[in-house]
């Protein structure tokens, strides 16, 4: 018995995340996808993991650099979370401001927290590849954060320290 994509789709989407973006780096050239999938693994080594569909432009920058920066977004950088899930081809970068860490993957100003990864291990699952990343870096800032939810943008209105 096959369960239908759209029900999936559906059922997915009551399960509330964060939202983040993953940068790339390819021969000097940065690449970020908007991703829900993104969770911790392992505290020993710290290790984390994020699933990426294999069409995505982002898959061919991850898969051949083995490098990416996840940057979990506040509740005021929506404009990233959209324009990191538009199909734009080309200068996706163009007016945004980051700096760069370990890797020299992009760290988004404002994020509430970046993970800098080096690829790990890479396991094909579907239309999907999970990437397992060693955290070689990291940062945080205060804020609150960006939620996801029901097909929609919120602010969970919860606050955060960053300590
Ligand atoms: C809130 C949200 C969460 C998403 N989560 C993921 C994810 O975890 N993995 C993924 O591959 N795509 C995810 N997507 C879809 C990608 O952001 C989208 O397909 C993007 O256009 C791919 O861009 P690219 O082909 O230019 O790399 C998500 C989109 C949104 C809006």
């Amino acid at each position: 018995m096959s369960v239908d994509a759209t029900a999936f789709k559906e059922a997915m989407r009551r399960f509330p995340t964060g939202v983040a973006v993953v940068t790339s780096l390819r021969d000097g050239e940065p690449r970020g996808v908007t991703v829900s999938a993104f969770a911790s693994v392992s505290l020993e080594p710290p290790t984390v993991l994020i699933c990426i569909n294999r069409e995505a432009r982002s898959y061919l920058f991850i898969s051949t650099s083995k490098i990416f920066c996840v940057n979990v977004l506040s509740a005021t950088q929506q404009h990233l979370a959209e324009r990191f899930s538009g199909k734009r081809r080309e200068r996706q970068f163009e007016g945004v401001e980051y700096t760069v860490d370990r890797t020299g993957a992009a760290v988004l100003r404002d994020s509430l927290m970046h993970v800098d990864c080096e690829v790990a291990e890479e396991h094909h699952v579907g239309s999907h590849s999970i990437f397992i990343g060693k955290v070689v870096s990291l940062g945080v800032e205060p804020g609150s954060p960006l939620g996801y939810f029901g097909g929609a943008y919120h602010d969970f209105g919860l606050g955060s320290d960053a300590s």
